[in-house]
């Protein structure tokens, strides 16, 4: 028998901004277009062509592997291209593509906003400006009236904790202010911004599901008996994760190794699941010239070589152990994001299956899960990495517009027609 629940959702997820296309209005329109700011030099231009068509296309080839959902974004610059002015017919066009989502049997997760801000909005200063939480709430409440009667499962926000370390605290996405004090800042008003939107989205809709979705990598002292090692990984740690769990359970936002408290606005109670992006683990070992990355260096050999690999070494039970941390907030949960980049496609197979057994042993122990994405459906704009690192169950190749599944896409599709992994597929079995 299955381990998985009767209404447990299979589905993969992809984002407004990476698979859209043409989404000149907002700050990584104009990020992209710097030299050098793209680790292959290209751009998001037409992306996967989902504005322009495609969409539903694409859903379509999610249905038929099997996937009853699908987690996807909107475009905060395309529905409010001014502040306040709200566009009829990009609403329209998501109401489209939710409609066909529906018509396929797929379960939308929606998520308000993932990275991509409204150039307006990035003017301000992003997510520094003290604004920008109540400016959030107005367009969930919006986008809440507007495709309320077609989505039940909605996020606020996609890796706070990511994006504040990225975008703030570094420079390697926008604004790329490179300033630790903008990165708490923008925390904090991330976390606001999130107590908001779920207000806005449950006033408009009171049997709405409102969650938040963090990525929570897993990192491990390189040596466990190393006290530094040790230091390193948890203060990682706290950084990714911790100082976002902390806040939600205790409504305190507070930063190791300062005496900054502040109190978050309103966190209690204001959560009813929690989205988990899970890629794998990081062995950190202590190094004195790391001050930027909380004095860790991550030493394990990449998986797959790039310039910079940022998604850590396969670890399913790692996931396990993130999950059951979640448990604690006492709400339902959902693994958001889960897969690799392997262009050979080599790797992801197994990956797959493994993170998916590794589910199977999470329900079995208690834990209250209720769906797994794999990310993605389809190759994308991978942010500053550019197309240079495909994630796709189909590869895409941009200039044709031509999908091939890739062997992932047949493995998912196996385990989610089965609605577990086949006894030919378990790794006990695999080659
Ligand atoms: C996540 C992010 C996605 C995607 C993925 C793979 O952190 O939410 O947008 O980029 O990583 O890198």
């Amino acid at each position: 028998m299955t381990a998985f629940p009767a209404r447990f959702l299979f589905g993969s997820a992809t984002s407004s901004h990476q698979v859209e296309g043409g989404n000149h209005h907002n700050d990584w329109w104009d990020w992209e277009a710097r030299p050098g700011a793209i680790a292959d030099g290209e751009r998001s231009g037409d992306a996967a062509g989902w504005w322009a068509g495609r969409a539903e296309e694409d859903l379509a080839r999610a249905a038929a592997l099997g996937q009853n959902a699908h987690r996807m974004s909107l475009e905060w610059s395309r529905l409010e291209p001014e502040p306040g002015r709200f566009d009829r017919a990009a609403f329209d066009r998501y109401r489209a593509i939710l409609d066909a989502a529906r018509a396929l049997g797929l379960e939308v997760a929606l998520t308000l906003n993932h990275f991509t801000l409204p150039s307006w909005a990035a003017k301000l200063g992003g997510w520094t400006h003290p604004n920008l939480p109540a400016l959030f709430e107005g367009f969930a409440d919006r986008a809440a009236r507007e495709l309320g009667d077609r989505v039940a499962l909605w996020a606020t926000l996609n890796e706070p904790s990511v994006l504040a370390w990225m975008a703030y605290a570094g420079d390697r996405w926008p604004p790329g202010e490179k300033r630790l004090p903008s990165a708490f800042v923008a925390m904090r008003h991330m976390l606001e911004a999130h107590a908001r939107g779920y207000e806005a989205v449950h006033r408009v809709l009171p049997h709405a599901e409102v969650g938040l979705v963090l990525n929570m990598p897993w990192f491990v002292p390189a040596d466990p008996s190393r006290r530094l090692d040790r230091v390193a990984a948890s203060l990682q740690d706290w950084a990714f994760s911790g100082a976002m769990l902390h806040a939600l359970r205790h409504g305190e936002l507070r930063f190791p190794l300062s005496w900054t408290r502040r109190r978050a606005p309103s966190l209690a109670g204001r959560l009813d699941w929690v989205g988990l992006n899970y890629y794998g683990r990081f062995d950190v070992r202590f190094d004195p010239r790391a001050a930027g990355s909380a004095f860790g260096r991550h030493v394990q050999e990449p998986t797959v070589k790039t310039e910079h690999n940022d998604w850590g070494r396969p670890s399913p039970e790692g996931m396990v152990a993130q999950l059951e941390r979640l448990a604690a907030l006492g709400v339902p949960l959902y693994v958001t994001e889960n897969g690799m980049f392997d262009p050979d496609d080599t790797r992801r197979p197994r990956y797959l299956v493994e993170h998916v057994e590794a589910l199977e042993r999470a329900i079995a122990r208690g834990l209250d899960v209720r769906g797994y994405f794999v990310w993605s459906l389809v190759d994308n704009f991978e942010w500053a990495e550019g197309w240079s690192t495909p994630f796709g169950l189909y590869a895409l190749d941009r200039a044709s517009g031509a999908r091939t599944p890739r062997r992932s896409a047949e493995v998912y599709a196996a385990i989610c027609r089965a609605r577990e992994v086949p006894t030919a597929l378990r790794t006990a079995r695999a080659d």
